[in-house]
């Protein structure tokens, strides 16, 4: 089948992404940024170990589509991801792997930037390991790529939240301002709440929120929401270089508490309202 005929296929087949019906069990948080090297993959990973230690079956998505390096931090080598999924060439559960207990990867494809290259083969087995994956898991962390494209902006509109990282820099700031007005522009129902990270303390953290919050409520109309910071810390770029990621190794320390007490926040509030199910951010993800 050429790619054309598979392309015709797909349209042919796949529904238009339905409207969510907010009302699934799984929760589906985005972590993304304005600006690039924030600190994104870090608060996706060691969050979601946080929450796996918690006792809650977790899944993280790369969707990093251009530079992924979660499996990079974890310092595992997958053999397929995403990537082959995209290119009908490995099905959903032959890429998933296990990081820990409670804990799981979709290793995302470095160097594939076009999500229109579309070879799915067997949509029918896709929605059925979707359905199976919606019954295993409670919490989807998606590590997204930097900015405003349209792969990121469709990963955001299909999570239940989204964890917006910023940190001090003006730079940072701005980009993340850009990126809310994107997002607010694009889908007004959008659930963004702010996570100020590499920070020196609570202090600090509240100056970045207030000057990004009064350029939201300025120009935008809008409020944002506060989740938590986490302090600049050694032990995440420690954690880095080891390639292993400090939620699993560092004893206290002042990020392991920032990161506990922003799992401890995203667990007692996720349930508030129910979920928009993992079908509909797939259909997004193959079909922006
Ligand atoms: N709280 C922190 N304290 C100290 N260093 C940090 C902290 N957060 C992030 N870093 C450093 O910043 C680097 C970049 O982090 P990370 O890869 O998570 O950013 P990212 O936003 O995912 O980047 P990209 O946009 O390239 O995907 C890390 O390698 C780490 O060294
Ligand atoms: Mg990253």
């Amino acid at each position: 089948m050429d790619q054309a005929e598979t392309l015709r296929r797909l349209a042919a087949q796949k529904p238009k992404v339905a409207e969510p019906k907010a009302d699934q069990d799984i929760r589906i948080i985005a972590v993304t940024s304005g600006k690039g090297g924030v600190g994104k993959s870090n608060v996706t990973l060691n969050t979601a170990i946080a929450l796996a230690k918690r006792g809650h079956a977790t899944l993280i998505l790369d969707a990093d589509m251009g530079t992924a390096n979660i499996d990079i931090l974890l310092g595992m080598d997958p053999r397929l991801n995403l990537g082959h999924v995209i290119e009908g060439k490995a099905s959903l559960f032959e890429i998933l792997v296990k990081i820990s207990d409670n804990l799981y990867l979709l290793p995302g494809a470095s160097g594939i930037m076009d999500p229109g290259y579309l070879g799915i083969q067997n949509l029918e087995q896709l929605r059925k390991d979707i359905g199976q994956l919606e019954s295993m898991f409670q919490y989807v962390f998606i590590d997204t790529a930097a900015g405003v494209n349209q792969m990121v902006i469709q990963a955001l509109k299909g999570s239940d939240r989204v964890l917006l990282i910023c940190n001090d820099e003006p730079t940072s700031i701005v980009d993340a301002y850009a990126l809310v007005k994107v997002l607010y522009k694009q889908d007004p129902e959008a659930f963004i709440q702010l996570v100020v990270n590499d920070v020196a303390g609570e202090e600090e953290a509240e100056d970045v929120y207030g000057k990004l919050r009064a350029a939201i409520q300025h120009f935008l109309k809008r409020d944002l929401d506060y989740l938590n910071h986490i302090a600049h810390d050694d032990v995440i770029a420690r954690g880095v270089i080891l390639q292993k990621p400090f939620m699993f190794t560092a004893a206290e320390s002042p990020a392991r508490g920032h990161v506990e007490a922003l799992a401890e926040k995203l667990e007692s509030t996720l349930a508030d309202r129910g979920g928009k199910g993992l079908l509909q951010l797939f259909q997004r993800l193959i079909q922006p």
